[in-house]
Parts: structure tokens; C-alpha cells; sequence
């Protein structure tokens, strides 16, 4: 069911696309560095790769690196609200690749894209939040034999390609980019608390020192936008299910509660957790007038929206990104980015610099497959642990930082159980 050649809003777009996603690369030193490599390697050479990723100038930069690498590439969207279209205009334009996503598509379109992404019968995948694989898997099996493995960016894709490999329902190989420490400790923590809160400031523009700032989860993405709220002069509370991180949260200096006593005396709530219903309508019935709630987890369900939009009495836009819920005693409840992914609706996903690494370990990672595919199972595979450090080093190494060196009396002190006391 092949749309066309590429689906986007608008070619014209093109030329800012193009200014846009050379601006990125110019914060993407370890990308630059592969770009490099590859075009003289061409290690992809004639590989037909189907990547499912939020169309942006980061992304963009990925897959120019993959075709400049040799390889055959097409791109859909990895969520209906986070495409920019201006980028996907450029991809089609200077660099002649097939993108289907177009900001703001509804969830029908969403899927004949992904349907689309597959008649190009790829060999590799690359996927974020798994919905590329999942359909393959689903709707398509009969061209699962094409590929030899795939990688997915992130934590709700590998929990989802997690429980297929556990049923025994995963038919190929996939990386877990997600794991890697280049990853998940910047991407997620300093990429996700930037743009999340940049997202909420620009969707609402309201000053968020002094309000009271509710976080649901301390996980990855969670922790970096309480950092940042907390940056900004926010009072934040943290809210969790599991122990340990709870703990976390307190020692680190946050309020802890449950959901339900915190939805009563937040100003902003935002939800990053995986989870489903996590801001519920047991809270909306209690949140407090004007609530700006919004999510960066990987899907919308984080927020119970039916819920929300079966108690609304009115609904209104009052800003751009902004949806307005007046409830029956007249409190109202503002939705931001229509509970998806705020970091990337309202604004412009993560700062290139962190998606530098976790890019990398998209593109090393593909190779990784490509290389080994013979020898890998149909499991969920962590990078190898010399490709995150060699990701770090070259990230150092571009930003000019240098470090100590172990001696030959320090490598033998930490190998041996002999010296004590
Ligand atoms: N916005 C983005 O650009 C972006 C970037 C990376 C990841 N993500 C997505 O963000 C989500 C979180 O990723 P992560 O890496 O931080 O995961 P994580 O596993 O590190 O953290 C999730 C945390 O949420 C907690 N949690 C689960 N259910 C909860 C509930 N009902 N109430 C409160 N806390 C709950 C867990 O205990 C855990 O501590 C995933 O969906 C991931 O795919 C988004």
C-alpha cells in the first residue's frame, strides 16, 4: 500500500530544513567523525535500511550518514506530532530520500507510512518505540526473512521487543540502543530535562519559578526534568512506584507523595515513566485549577485522555499546542502537545549535541548487526561495550577533554586481590 514516492506537508520547505539540519551537525562532532569513515568504508553499500524515528534535524543527520555509508535509506515517522516538516522536506530534496511524516498526521496516515517505509523490503531496521517491528511482525511476516536484524532508540520500544523475545515471538535480531551508557545517561537525562521543560515554556510560556512542579517517575527522562524544573525555581515533587528510585528522589532533595496528593497543589504536571493511566481521572478530579499537564514518555497513554475528555464540559485551544478541558465545578485542565511527547510537539526534541551519541550508537550499531547478523539470535542485544566507549572518547576527544591514563602500577593494583592493608 504504497503511498507515494515520499508523503511530506511541503517541498518548499526545503531550503530551511536544509539550514536547520547543517546547524545540528555543527553540535555533532562524533556524527561527523562517521560521516567521514563511512564515506570512505561504504560499509552499507546497497543496504536497504527502513528507519522509523521522530523526523528532526538530528535524525536527518543519522541517515545522511547511513547513505553517505553506502546505504539505501528510507524514513517514517516514529510519532504523529513530532515531525518537522521543514526537515522532511530537505531529506527529499537535497538528499533524495524517501520520508513519509507529515506533522500532525492522524493515526490512519501514521500507519499507511509505516506500511510504506516497509514496501521499500528492508534488510535492516531501525526503530523508536517499536512500532516499525511490531507491525512487521504483525501484518507483515512474510517479509521477515528479508531482514537480518534491526535497533530500536528507546525504553518503551526495548521493554515492548523485550516481551516478543520472551514469548519467543521475535523473529530477528535488535540492538538496544537504549542501553548504552552514551546513551541513556545524556539522551534521556540532559536531553530529555532540556527539552522537556523547553517544550512546556514555549507551549505555555508561563514563568515556572515559584509554581509547584509534579514529575511523574525519577527514571531516566524523569530525573533530568525535575533537574531542570528545579533549575528554573520550580518546587518539585517527584512521584513513584518503585522504592529504591523514591529514595533516590528524596536524597536528592525532592518531595515524594503519590500522585493523587500532589495533583491538588501542582501548577505543572508531567508525566515520563513508559507506563500507562499514570495521571489519571481520580486525579483530574482533585487537580488543581489551571494544571498545565503534559507527557515526554514514549507514548500518550501516559495520560488517561479519553478520561479527561469524557469529564470536559468545554474544550478549547487557547495557544498553539495548548488544549484547554473545562470540567463540570468550573476548574480547568490544560493538555500540552495533545499528551504526546511535549519535548518534540511543542518543541524541537533534544539538543543535537546528546543525540550526537545516542546517533552514533544507531549508526555503529546497524554496522554491529550488519557484521554479525550470522551470529546473533533472535534476541534483544545490548551494544558492546567497546562501542559505547568508543563513543565517549571521540565525544571527549571533540570536546577537548582529556583524562588520566591508568599506569601499569595502578592496571596491576586493580587486578590483583593481594595488596590489602
Ligand atoms: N521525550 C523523549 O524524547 C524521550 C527520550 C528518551 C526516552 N523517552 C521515553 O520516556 C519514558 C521513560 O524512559 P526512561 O528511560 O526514563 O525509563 P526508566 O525505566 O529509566 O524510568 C521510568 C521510571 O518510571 C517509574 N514508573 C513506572 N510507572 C510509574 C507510575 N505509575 N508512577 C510513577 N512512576 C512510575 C519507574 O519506576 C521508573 O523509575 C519511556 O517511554 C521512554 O521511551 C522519551
Amino acid at each position: 500500500m504504497r503511498v507515494k514516492e515520499f508523503d511530506i506537508k511541503d517541498i518548499n520547505l526545503a531550503e530551511q530544513g536544509r539550514w536547520r539540519i547543517d546547524w545540528a551537525l555543527e553540535e555533532m562532532p562524533v556524527i561527523r567523525s562517521i560521516i567521514d569513515r563511512f564515506a570512505k568504508e561504504r560499509p552499507f553499500e546497497g543496504v536497504k535500511i527502513s528507519a522509523c524515528l521522530h523526523v528532526t534535524t538530528e535524525t536527518a543527520n543519522l541517515m545522511r550518514t547511513l547513505q553517505v555509508g553506502g546505504a539505501d535509506v528510507v524514513l517514517t515517522a516514529s510519532n504523529p506530532l513530532s515531525t518537522q516538516d521543514d526537515v522532511a522536506a530537505a531529506l527529499v530534496s537535497g538528499f533524495e530520500m524517501p520520508v513519509y511524516a507529515i506533522k500532525g498526521e492522524s493515526n490512519e496516515v501514521y500507519y499507511q507510512h509505516l506500511n510504506a517505509a516497509l514496501d521499500h523490503h528492508p534488510v535492516l531496521t531501525m526503530d523508536d518505540g517499536a512500532d516499525l517491528v511490531s507491525l512487521l511482525h504483525k501484518d507483515r511476516s512474510n517479509q521477515i526473512s528479508e531482514v537480518i536484524g534491526g535497533t530500536e532508540e528507546t525504553t518503551t520500544g526495548i521493554i515492548r521487543l523485550r516481551a516478543m523475545a520472551a514469548d519467543g515471538a521475535l523473529r530477528f535480531p535488535i540492538l538496544a540502543v537504549n542501553d548504552a551508557m552514551t546513551k541513556h545517561l545524556f539522551d534521556n537525562r540532559y536531553g530529555t530535562g532540556q527539552s522537556t521543560l523547553d517544550g512546556i515554556i514555549r507551549a505555555t510560556n508561563i514563568l515556572i519559578a515559584g509554581k509547584v512542579f509534579t514529575v511523574a517517575g525519577y527514571g531516566w527522562c524523569s530525573r533530568g526534568i525535575a533537574m531542570r524544573a528545579k533549575g528554573l525555581g520550580a518546587n518539585v515533587i517527584i512521584t513513584e512506584v518503585d522504592p529504591l528510585r523514591a529514595l533516590e528522589a528524596i536524597m536528592d532533595g525532592f518531595r515524594v507523595m503519590p500522585m493523587l496528593e500532589a495533583a491538588p497543589q501542582s501548577d505543572f504536571i508531567c508525566s515520563a515513566t513508559g507506563d500507562k493511566h499514570v495521571i489519571d481521572k481520580q486525579h483530574f478530579e482533585s487537580a488543581k485549577d489551571g494544571c498545565c499537564i503534559s507527557n515526554s514518555g514514549h507514548f500518550n497513554v501516559e495520560i488517561n485522555i479519553p478520561a479527561l475528555e469524557a469529564m470536559a464540559v468545554e474544550k478549547r485551544r487557547p495557544r498553539p499546542f495548548v488544549e484547554e478541558y473545562v470540567l463540570a465545578d468550573g476548574r480547568t485542565i490544560r493538555l500540552l502537545g495533545e499528551g504526546r511527547l511535549v519535548n518534540l510537539a511543542a518543541a524541537e526534541g533534544h539538543p543535537a549535541a546528546v543525540m550526537d551519541m545516542s546517533f552514533a550508537n544507531q549508526a555503529l550499531g546497524a554496522l554491529h548487526i550488519l557484521k554479525n547478523a550470522d551470529k546473533l539470535e533472535n534476541k534483544v542485544y545490548s551494544v558492546p561495550e567497546e562501542i559505547d566507549r568508543e563513543i565517549a572518547r571521540y565525544k571527549l576527544e571533540a570536546m577537548g577533554v582529556k583524562i588520566d591514563v591508568l599506569t601499569e602500577e595502578q592496571v596491576k593494583y586493580l587486578n590483583s586481590w593481594e595488596e590489602g592493608t
